[in-house]
């Protein structure tokens, strides 16, 4: 049994990230930013009991962080995954993510959630995963991060965001691999969840069970992996 830490497991690809790893039989340190209203996240939990814990986050807030990093100290973390972060574009209001109309508070707030704080999180809980024997560290971040496959233009906030967190996922492989510990990018596909919009390609479940399938296949010998949920390798 492997304990994964998954951030966002309140819906979504999350909450079914977390769903396929409690099936596997593994234990599941979920977060979320409003533990209180989780409600699918409490019921997924009285079905496997004892196996998940809920504990607040909000990447956005180093003192959240600070607060969960004390919350488990000592306690091992054999995958840890980034899969909370915020989109623009599909469900929400696009107006402010095209070029004459972008806003710094709006990208600066993108930038927190999607490229420093998951790397400031990844930091905190550094001591737990290298307790850990399974020393892997994913973000979920999406194919528009990729620059060589910009071919469309546009999602200026989404896109950027999730770039700067590859350009850091790739030093942290380079970075931390004398310690064993393997780095992936993983983009989720496009999926039918609050961010994803309802006109997206596939379910929650299939985006997460493939990505439970990649991080499988995650070892020091493939670290620096950006790859989408299928397996098939993203140029950066
Ligand atoms: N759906 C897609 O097509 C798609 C495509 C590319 C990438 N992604 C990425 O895949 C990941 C999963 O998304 P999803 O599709 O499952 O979307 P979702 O259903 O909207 O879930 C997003 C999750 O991220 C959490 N979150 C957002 N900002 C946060 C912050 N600042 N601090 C802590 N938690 C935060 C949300 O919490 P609340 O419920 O409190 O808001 C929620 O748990 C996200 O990183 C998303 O950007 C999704």
């Amino acid at each position: 049994m492997s304990v994964v830490f998954i951030t966002g497991t309140n819906k979504g690809v999350g909450l079914e990230l977390a769903r396929a790893y409690l099936q596997q039989g593994h234990r599941v340190l979920g977060t979320c930013r409003d533990v209180a209203r989780a409600e699918a996240l409490r019921a997924l939990g009285e079905a496997h009991p004892g196996r998940l814990s809920v504990h607040p986050m909000e990447l956005t807030d180093e003192t959240s962080m600070t607060a969960l990093a004390a919350a488990l100290v000592g306690q091992p973390i054999d995958i840890f995954i980034n899969n909370a972060g915020a989109a623009i574009g599909y469900s929400t209001d696009a107006s402010r993510n095209v070029f004459g109309a972008l806003d710094a508070e709006l990208w600066m707030g993108m930038f927190k959630s999607n490229a420093i704080g998951p790397v400031l999180l990844a930091q905190q809980l550094y001591p737990n995963i290298l307790m850990g024997a399974g020393k892997k560290m994913v973000f979920i971040t999406s194919k528009p991060a990729s620059i060589a496959e910009n071919t469309g233009g546009a999602m200026y906030m989404n896109r950027t965001s999730r770039t700067a967190l590859n350009q850091a996922i790739k030093s942290m492989s380079i970075d931390l691999k004398a310690d064993g510990v393997a780095v992936a990018s993983i983009s989720p596909g496009w999926v039918k969840t609050d961010s994803g919009g309802t006109g997206a390609l596939i379910t929650a479940e299939t985006s997460a069970r493939g990505i439970v399938d990649v991080i499988s296949s995650l070892t020091i010998a493939n670290t620096a992996l950006f790859a989408d949920y299928k397996g098939e390798l993203i140029p950066w």
